[in-house]
Order: structure tokens, then C-alpha cells, then sequence
């Protein structure tokens, strides 16, 4: 099933609640957390998610770009958080905070930075419910997508095939209306787009990609 995530990274945070609004046709809200440490940039974080929660019925798709993000686990679920996706190269022990995820009755997400090789991601995948393979280096919204992270996505794709699991492959970073055949066709199934859904009429773009979205599961 092809899901839209788009990130408020990109929404104009004077006028949040009218942006999600705009936005709700969408399946998820995805919720870019940095800390200055795993990432150099800081965005957002707990209280922030508690209100965007009182304000959306949207899945709220966390993805902690954070140095050892077991230690926030819980409270980014009473937070409200649905899917929490932390990032490999950040996790001393990636199965144990996988488990605190699923402990907590959220979605356990594990995501790659370009240039980590999805191979890492193979002891996972009875755990994870979603991999997240980034097509910008993380940190900054409205970058351009790096080619070769596309080959990541069919490369995982195949791997998740071979042993029969049809988990979700979510992508992020500098997706746009002139690049998300080439990710869908690659087989990445949540797509996550902050300036190409909140830049210009949000209502507009997202009737868009969701438009794409029916298209391309008619084929
Ligand atoms: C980047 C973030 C992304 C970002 C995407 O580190 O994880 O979610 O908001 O923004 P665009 O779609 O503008 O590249
Ligand atoms: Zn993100």
C-alpha cells in the first residue's frame, strides 16, 4: 500500500495547525526530530509532538535523528507518537531499542543514512516494521535526492523478497513530482515529502501525490 508521510520540517510553524489541516487527506504526518549531535541541525521535539497530537487524527510517523534514542522511547510514546523510526548508526544496541519500541505497543521503524549499505539492515528484518532508507544526508529539508540511494531502495526490495516479507520501505529527502515514479518504482511504499507538499497549495500537492498513489496501484 502506498502511504503519504509529509513532514512539517517544511510547514510554516506560525500557522501549524491550519497546515495540517491542509494536509490531512494524507496518511501520516511525519515528524522530523534532530539534536544537534546525530545531526548538525536541531528542529523540534516532545512538547511540540504532545500538541501537533491534540491537532491531527493523522498516524504520526517519528523519526528521531538522535544519538541513542532508546533513552526517549517512552516519551515520545506518551507524547503520542504511532511509528517511531530511530536510525541505525545512532543505536548502540539496535535490537534492544527496537523491543523498548514494540514494548510500548508503537511501530518500530530502522533507518540507513545514504551511505550505510541496507545489508546492515538484514539481522532485522523479523523485527523492524519499517525500514527507512534516506535519500538526503539528514539534518536539512529541501535538499536534492542522491541517485545512487535509489538503488538502496530496489536492493532492500529484492532482499525483503527473497524472504517473502513485504515490509514497509519508507524514503525521505528531496522527493518531487519529477522523481516519484523512479522511487515507487524502485519499491519504497512510504513516501515522505516536506517541501514538495508544503511549499506552494498544500491541498493541491497532496491531492497530487495521492492522485499518483491510486495511479500507480492500478498498474
Ligand atoms: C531530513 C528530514 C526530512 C525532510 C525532508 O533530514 O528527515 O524528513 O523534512 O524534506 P524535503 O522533502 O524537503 O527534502
Ligand atoms: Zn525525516
Amino acid at each position: 500500500m502506498l502511504l503519504l508521510s509529509p513532514s512539517i520540517l517544511a510547514a510554516d510553524f506560525a500557522d501549524l495547525k491550519n497546515c495540517l489541516k491542509k494536509a490531512e487527506k494524507a496518511d501520516y504526518i511525519h515528524f522530523d526530530v534532530m539534536d544537534g549531535m546525530f545531526v548538525p541541525n536541531i528542529s523540534f521535539g516532545i512538547p511540540v509532538l504532545s500538541s501537533v497530537r491534540r491537532i491531527t487524527k493523522n498516524v504520526l510517523d517519528v523519526h528521531l535523528m538522535i544519538q541513542e534514542p532508546s533513552r526517549y522511547v517512552e516519551k515520545f510514546h506518551d507524547a503520542g507518537a504511532d511509528i517511531l523510526t530511530v536510525h541505525y548508526e545512532a543505536c548502540s544496541d539496535v535490537g534492544r531499542t527496537l523491543g523498548l519500541i514494540h514494548e510500548k505497543g508503537m511501530k518500530a521503524g530502522l533507518a540507513v543514512k545514504p551511505g550505510t549499505d541496507v545489508k546492515v539492515l538484514l539481522p532485522y528484518f523479523s523485527e523492524a516494521d519499517m525500514f527507512l532508507v534516506m535519500t538526503v544526508e539528514p539534518g536539512f529539508g529541501g535538499q536534492s535526492l542522491i541517485p545512487a540511494c535509489v538503488d538502496k531502495v530496489s536492493k532492500l526490495r529484492s532482499l525483503l523478497d527473497r524472504q517473502g516479507l513485504d515490509t514497509d520501505i519508507e524514503v525521505d529527502g528531496g522527493i518531487t513530482r519529477e522523481n516519484i515514479d523512479t522511487i515507487l518504482n524502485a519499491g519504497a511504499n512510504v513516501i515522505v515529502m516536506g517541501s514538495s507538499v508544503f511549499r506552494g497549495n498544500i491541498s493541491e500537492n497532496v491531492d497530487f501525490f495521492l492522485n499518483k498513489f491510486e495511479e500507480a496501484s492500478r498498474c
